[in-house]
């Protein structure tokens, strides 16, 4: 498919996604948003990718809300913000429940919808310089369509001091409260996304996207008892599974388990 905002690139399993306007340090405006949920319900149903990883093309990840965009929507009446809120907030969803690992590679500045963009990521990978904010309330606005994740992501503290100052924030800040995992330096951030992928890769696929509805399904259980029976039911799937009983197999026979080789 092609976009008009976003730029693609299959390399093997991984699928390469890149936000491309460049002239606007990649900020989100309508037409984004829609390529962007349209581009992750795609790849969500592609069998064939095992990994996404997503970069900002230029000189920064992400600005956030294209503010220039943002701007009409004063005009908008509240049912039309409300719309229009609930469709970037799908798009955050899609990118959030994708069934593979979805890597950030973030340099430059994640700023607004920008760093919850980075909370949507499974693993991110941030150059050292690197600068996040949720620095709505200096627009007079607040973080919320992004609320639900970065609360995941990063807890309420850290939350209850960023949403409110709205200040901006290094890469080793990121990399303290769990918004980033990985730290590097400009030139090696490639490297660090490759390490990444190398292990998500030599890792069995079904267990990988079974890892990652656990996590959600665990979180979202409703009580104790709930997040018990179903994370023993998981175990179980998995145990059971042909790519379960190949990896336990393949240990115990000291060899590659077959999906290796794919
Ligand atoms: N929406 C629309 N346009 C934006 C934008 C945004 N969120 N962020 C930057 N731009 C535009 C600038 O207006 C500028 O346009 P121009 O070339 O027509 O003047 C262009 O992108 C480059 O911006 P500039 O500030 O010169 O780039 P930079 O590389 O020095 O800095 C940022 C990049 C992201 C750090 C800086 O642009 C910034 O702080 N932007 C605002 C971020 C923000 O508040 N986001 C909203 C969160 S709710």
């Amino acid at each position: 498919m092609a976009y008009q905002f976003l730029l693609t690139r299959r390399d093997g399993p991984v699928e390469r996604l890149t936000l491309n306007r460049p002239g606007v340090r990649n900020a989100f405006n309508e037409g984004m948003i829609e390529e962007l949920t349209a581009w992750a319900t795609a790849t969500g149903a592609d069998t064939s990718v095992r990994a996404v990883v997503i970069d900002g093309a230029g000189p920064t990840f992400s600005a956030g809300a294209d503010l220039t965009w943002m701007a009409r929507t004063i005009e908008y009446s509240e049912a039309e913000n409300m719309a229009d809120a609930e469709r970037a907030s799908r798009m955050f969803s899609a990118i959030d429940t994708l069934p593979v690992p979805v890597i950030g590679r973030i340099h430059g500045a994640a700023l607004g919808g920008g760093a919850g963009l980075a909370a949507v990521c499974d693993v991110v990978v941030c150059e050292e310089h690197a600068t996040f904010g949720f620095t709505e309330v200096k627009l007079g606005i607040i973080p919320a369509v992004i609320s639900p994740f970065v609360l995941a992501k990063i807890g309420r503290s850290a939350a209850r001091e960023l949403f409110l100052t709205g200040r901006r924030f290094t890469a080793a800040h990121a990399l303290d409260i769990g918004l980033a995992h990985t730290v590097v330096t400009a030139s090696d951030l490639d490297q660090a996304v490759d390490a990444v992928l190398r292990e998500v890769l030599a890792s069995g696929r079904e267990a990988v996207a079974a890892a990652k509805r656990l996590i959600a399904d665990v979180w979202a259980a409703e009580s104790s008892e709930q997040a018990r029976a179903l994370s023993a039911a998981a175990l179980a799937a998995r145990r059971v599974s042909a790519e379960g009983q190949e990896g336990l197999r393949a240990f115990l026979e000291k060899r590659k388990p077959g999906w290796s080789a794919s």
